[in-house]
């Protein structure tokens, strides 16, 4: 087992020595990059002696390997950056490979675990957050930090934390011990759906699909093999999902139960428009001329997609559903668990920018079990402690 230790400039560069010290404990052989900012604060012979190893710190003026990025990212089966500044945070975010640890993270096909580490409210910047987002949505493990006594004197979120829990969760993500859906199929369907009037025009809802592209990230996190059914979104969907994207409630219908058979969790999370026109007019209706038939659009009812899922459910898969309301949660959520056959809805705070398009959520988690109350969170934070929940729902594998 190889892991490239990535060190960054913060104070906390000193406890990199005991996390190295850890993974070594557990058999790993590491090696260690590190920024200039880090080497400010230890220096590369403290970890080229505990390692036995060439410490990397500059992109150029390698002797023996003028790619030395690709060498590190090629030969490790995970890169743990701990701890990570706010700065490396952002560039990983975006893509940026101005030096030796950033350049390998960006060509790194192995697992990536992070460990942030800075000061409160750098940690609670809604950069640093969006930035965190966006990673966890690539399906890059963040790991959340410590509260308590930073070494600048505020108190908070921020510490790096213990060598030994960050030891574990590289350990953890390298022996599956962090993909408890591994070998399971989950389908989610996400988006809007577009129910055409003629054709031109059509009658649809601001479904971003983030909230599915979250669900979709932490389910391939958690080792799932995913398929999302989308309406058109401008959201992207994870590389690695497989998405089938449709436009009506009924091309919706379709695809999700020829997904469903060998699913394990359906996840519904479309915004599916509740009514279509019952006659989709070929060519485009002119204004004018076709008012009479413009004014008297008839809506007929759409099939709810959920509920059939539900009603068709295999043994042992496990259906969630979705409830967007402005109020009274818990008591929706309760209704649409008996009404929808579902065995968990998620019910989220719609209104007031929450919602449709927002990065964050206030939700709450229905199951037979009880209720439980979220907090506002970024739609990945929510996402992943969805998947936890269904985790729990589905049966042991044989
Ligand atoms: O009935 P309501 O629209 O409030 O229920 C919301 C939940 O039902 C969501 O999970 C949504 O994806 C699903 N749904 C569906 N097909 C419909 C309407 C809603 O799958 N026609």
């Amino acid at each position: 087992m190889r892991i490239l230790l990535g060190v960054t400039g913060c104070i906390a560069a000193y406890k990199s020595c005991e996390v190295l010290r850890e993974l070594q404990r557990a058999g790993a052989e590491v090696q260690v990059v590190m920024t200039a900012s880090a080497a400010e604060f230890v220096g590369p012979q403290t970890f080229a002696a505990l390692t036995g190893q060439p410490v990397g710190t500059a992109l150029f003026g390698d002797a023996v390997d003028p790619i030395p990025h690709i060498r590190l990212a090629e030969s490790c089966d995970a890169l743990l950056i701990a701890p990570c500044t706010a700065n490396v945070l952002a560039k990983l975010a975006c893509g940026i490979a101005d030096d030796l640890l950033t350049s390998t993270a960006l060509a790194c096909t192995a697992p990536v675990v992070v460990a942030p580490a800075m000061n409160v409210h750098m940690y609670e910047n809604a950069a640093t957050q969006g930035n965190i987002a966006v990673l966890k949505r690539r399906g890059i493990h963040v790991l959340d930090p410590d509260s308590g006594y930073l070494a600048c004197g505020d108190v908070g979120p921020g510490k790096l934390p213990a060598p030994h829990d960050i030891a574990a969760a590289v350990l953890a993500v390298l022996d599956g011990g962090a993909r408890p859906l591994a070998g399971r199929k989950v389908v989610i369907t996400s988006g809007p759906t577009v129910e055409p009037i003629d054709a031109v025009r059509f009658v649809s809802n601001h479904s971003s699909g983030k909230m599915g592209a979250a669900l979709a990230a932490a389910s391939l996190t958690a080792g799932a093999q995913v398929t999302v059914v989308s309406g058109p979104v401008s959201t992207a969907y994870p590389q690695e999902a497989r998405v089938v994207v449709v436009g009506t409630a009924e091309e919706m219908l379709r695809a999700a139960v020829g997904e469903a058979d060998d699913a394990d969790a359906i996840i519904c999370a479309a915004a599916v428009a509740d009514y279509r026109p019952a006659e989709a007019r070929e060519g485009k209706l002119k204004k004018g001329a076709d008012d009479a038939a413009l004014e008297a659009v008839r809506m007929v009812r759409n099939p709810d997609i959920l509920r059939t899922l539900a009603e068709q459910r295999r043994r042992g898969q496990v259906i969630v559903g979705f409830a967007a309301e402005t109020s009274d949660l818990a008591d929706a959520a309760q209704r649409k668990l008996a009404s929808k056959g579902a065995d968990m809805i998620v019910a989220n705070e719609v209104g007031g920018g929450r919602g449709f398009g927002a990065d964050e959520s206030r939700a709450l988690i229905a199951t037979s079990g009880g209720i439980e109350e979220m907090s506002l969170m970024p739609k990945a934070e929510l996402a992943e402690r969805i998947v936890d929940r269904i985790c729990a729902l589905l049966p042991e594998t044989s």
